[in-house]
């Protein structure tokens, strides 16, 4: 039996980095399910696509191959065979991902594979439905979140480390935007599992927010 830890919550709130370090500290393979949807988003603003509109979005899914390869630096996405880890940050494509992500044909598409992953590794996997959808079974579920504002000045100095210069309000307005659409679409809305830790990470430094869920981790699996 492998190690399923889920992490779900809103935009900003530090799930990939306290993930990403936690999956360091502990040998799991971090699984970041929102690059997936970042890929697909880009794939669909390349060919020139709305990428609300399903019908247009659909019949694309079929050209697309997605992988992940994991290295001690991280998760890289190839999308047909491409490294896009790094385009799929900028900012419109954060709002494309979140648009194909409400299509239900685009989550069935990237829910077997997924759910895969989980089932051949050890894996702390980050989200907005891994807890209620694709890991309902997941030994522990955590969702992680912390005020709009604070969690707009983190992706605003995320984006200034990658050379991409926004204002504090357009960065909060996108987060707020995403947020709302995120959580009030039909399927699989951003909502905690029933059985979810819910952590605030307001005020949180990264490292104590990680040291936070190592212990929990530690006490949970006895490790
Ligand atoms: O975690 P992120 O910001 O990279 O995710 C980008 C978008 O993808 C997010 O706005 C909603 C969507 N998403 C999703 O619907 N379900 C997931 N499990 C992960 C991301």
């Amino acid at each position: 039996m492998k190690i399923n830890i889920a992490i779900d919550g809103p935009a900003g709130a530090g799930k990939s980095s306290i993930a990403k370090e936690i999956s360091r500290q502990f040998g799991f393979v971090y699984v970041d399910t929102g690059a997936m949807y970042r890929a697909i988003g880009l794939y669909m603003l390349r060919k020139g696509i709305n990428p609300k509109e399903a019908e247009k979005v659909l019949p694309l899914l079929s050209e697309i191959k997605l992988s992940l390869r994991f290295s001690k630096e991280g998760q890289r996405v190839l999308l047909n065979g491409e490294d896009v880890s790094e385009e799929i940050r900028e900012p419109q494509v954060s709002m494309a991902a979140s648009d194909v992500s409400a299509i239900p044909g685009v989550r069935d598409f990237l829910l077997n594979l997924q759910q895969e992953m989980a089932k051949q590794n050890d894996v702390i996997m980050d989200g907005r439905d891994i807890g209620t959808v694709v890991l309902p079974n997941a030994q522990l579920k955590i969702y992680l979140t912390a005020s709009a504002e604070e969690r707009a000045q983190r992706r605003r100095a995320q984006l200034q480390e990658k050379g991409i210069e926004d204002s504090f309000e357009t960065v909060l307005e996108d987060i707020k935007r995403r947020d709302y659409q995120d959580s009030h679409r039909k399927v699989a809305p951003l909502k905690p599992a029933s059985d979810a830790q819910y952590f605030d990470t307001t005020g949180n430094t990264l490292e104590e927010s990680v040291q936070m869920l190592s212990n929990i981790i530690k006490k949970h699996f006895n490790l």
